[in-house]
């Protein structure tokens, strides 16, 4: 099969790919780029677990062809924290003790990212219902919606 060139910038860093028309971005993150971060489960948009900012919108990484995103912008949880410090997204779910297995909050955490970045003030419903398309098994969903509750606070008060 005839291989597509595509350009990608992840994670800050320009990327060249050599990839087959019909593989998802999910396969280049994890299985081309080792960015395993990003996780992989359902592969039908209903977990949430592979969620990757493109171009600062939260997508499910499972479903988008590598193809389409040529020439844009992908964030992964890879490239969230900045010069050795966690994002406040990241230190927040620690300090509010919302990780347990952990397989669920790269994903969750980029949906966070992406929603506060667009609703600076959300109530606790907001922020359960941004959050409804990232399942989570352990944790119950509640020190979650606390997390990110505290950071939206942490960023209106200029912390
Ligand atoms: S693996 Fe992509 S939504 Fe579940
Ligand atoms: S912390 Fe285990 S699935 Fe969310």
């Amino acid at each position: 099969m005839s291989k597509l060139a595509l350009t990608l910038t992840i994670n800050g860093e320009r990327h060249e790919i050599l990839t087959e028309p019909h593989r998802t971005l999910l396969d280049v993150l994890r299985t081309d780029l080792g960015l395993t971060g990003t996780k992989e489960n359902c592969l039908e948009a209903e977990c949430g677990v592979c969620t990757v900012l493109l171009d600062g919108a939260a997508v499910n990484a499972c479903i988008l062809l590598a193809a389409q995103c040529q020439g844009r912008s992908v964030l992964t949880i890879e490239g969230l924290a900045r010069d050795g410090e966690l994002h406040p997204l990241q230190r927040a779910f620690i300090d509010h003790g919302a990780v347990q297995c952990g397989y669920c909050i790269p994903g969750m955490i980029l949906s966070a990212q992406a929603y506060l970045d667009e609703h600076p003030s959300p109530t606790e419903d907001d922020v359960r219902a941004a959050l409804a398309g990232n399942l989570c098994r352990c944790t119950g969903y509640q020190k979650i919606a606390e997390a990110v509750l505290a950071v939206a606070r942490d960023r209106a008060a200029g912390r």
